[in-house]
């Protein structure tokens, strides 16, 4: 599937970047399926996003400034406010009415969790409640945000595949030995919105240096994983160890290109910063992610998605999610008229 050939991905929020990138006070560029879009704090200190793209002679806004929470373009100093409107032309007399047609198309944008999220159309869903956000006896770690020469789907697959965790993960947290994978209990969430949830138990080896990320000094211990999918491009993973600590993953898998995407992964941990510091979880979680992310990117992005087409890639009995994924995103493209595009 090619994500930018899917107009209804447009439909849906996007995790862009963290807001501490644009409190730096310079515009900052993005690239979200297919389309160059531009992002500032207005005066309010909410994130807005513009197409990159001045209506004067096209110059990338995220090449100008912000000034008093309004955007200036850095070719002729044309200034636009949140809704894409020129407000401000240096060069006219003052007084003189800007034509209304002086615009650029503004997207939806909004905060959360620490990040601004754009959606390019009017969204279908809203974005996924993580009740652990600025929750007593949670803590919130920003992870990661970098790209990655993959596709949301192949991201996704592999978040929600536990066929993997004895050779990818070998050398960190796979058993592997033990390369046959415990089952998924798979529960299709109803509504409109889809979406499933899916649980299992596993065994992880727990060697000294996980100690304080499991809570536990076992050699080997259990991760009982719930797995949640929330349509298109994002999933939710609660890890609860026997000890209580619970490690809590957000993904945004953005779709940049067809070939592309922003992995931004937050963490929520119910333990303290004494318990476990935050580096030594970044630093663990940094580790497997490269596991991760070497193999992806030798994958080809363009993942078969219609499951009619046979012989491009074959399945076995734990690609159930990944399968169910495809289900459901072919649910979504059948609703909205469009049929999978592919290479
Ligand atoms: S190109 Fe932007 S002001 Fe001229
Ligand atoms: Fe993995």
């Amino acid at each position: 599937m090619l994500v930018t050939q899917q107009p209804v991905f447009r439909k849906f929020w996007h995790p862009v970047m963290p807001l501490s990138q644009l409190a730096t006070g310079t515009p900052q560029p993005f690239t979200l399926l297919g389309e160059a879009i531009v992002l500032w704090l207005g005066a309010d200190g909410e994130p807005r996003a513009l197409k990159d793209r001045c209506c004067h002679r096209t110059a990338k806004l995220s090449k100008g400034r912000c000034i008093d929470g309004a955007l200036q373009c850095g070719y002729h100093g044309w200034t636009y406010d949140g809704t894409g409107r020129v407000i401000r032309i240096p060069q006219y007399d003052e007084g003189r009415e800007i034509p209304a047609g002086y615009c650029t198309p503004a997207y939806r944008c909004q905060a959360a969790y620490g990040y601004a999220w754009v959606a390019l159309e009017e969204p279908l869903a809203p974005i996924p409640e993580m009740p652990e956000f600025g929750a007593p006896g949670w803590r919130t770690i920003f992870q990661f945000h970098e790209v990655w020469a993959t596709s949301p789907v192949r991201a996704l697959e592999n978040s929600f595949d536990n066929s993997h965790f004895s050779f990818v993960h070998r050398a960190t947290f796979g058993v592997a030995a033990q390369p046959k994978p415990s089952r998924y209990e798979l529960v299709e969430q109803d509504g409109g919105s889809g979406g499933f949830y899916a649980e299992t138990v596993i065994a992880a080896t727990n060697p000294p240096a996980f100690h304080r990320v499991s809570g536990s000094s076992e050699p080997i211990t259990q991760r009982h994983m719930r797995n949640a999918y929330y349509l298109p491009f994002a999933r939710r993973l609660d890890i609860e160890y026997p000890s209580g600590v619970r490690h809590v993953i957000l993904n945004g898998f953005t779709p940049i290109d067809d070939g592309h995407i922003q992995l931004c992964q937050w963490l929520f941990r119910n333990d303290t910063e004494a318990d476990c510091p935050q580096q030594l979880l970044i630093d663990f979680d940094h580790v497997i992610t490269r596991e991760d992310k070497d193999i992806l990117e030798s994958t080809d992005p363009d993942a078969v998605v219609d499951l009619r087409r046979r012989g491009v890639e074959f399945s076995m009995d734990s690609d159930r999610p990944g399968i169910l994924i495809r289900k459901q995103l072919m649910e979504l493209l059948a609703r909205h008229g469009e049929a999978e595009v592919h290479r």
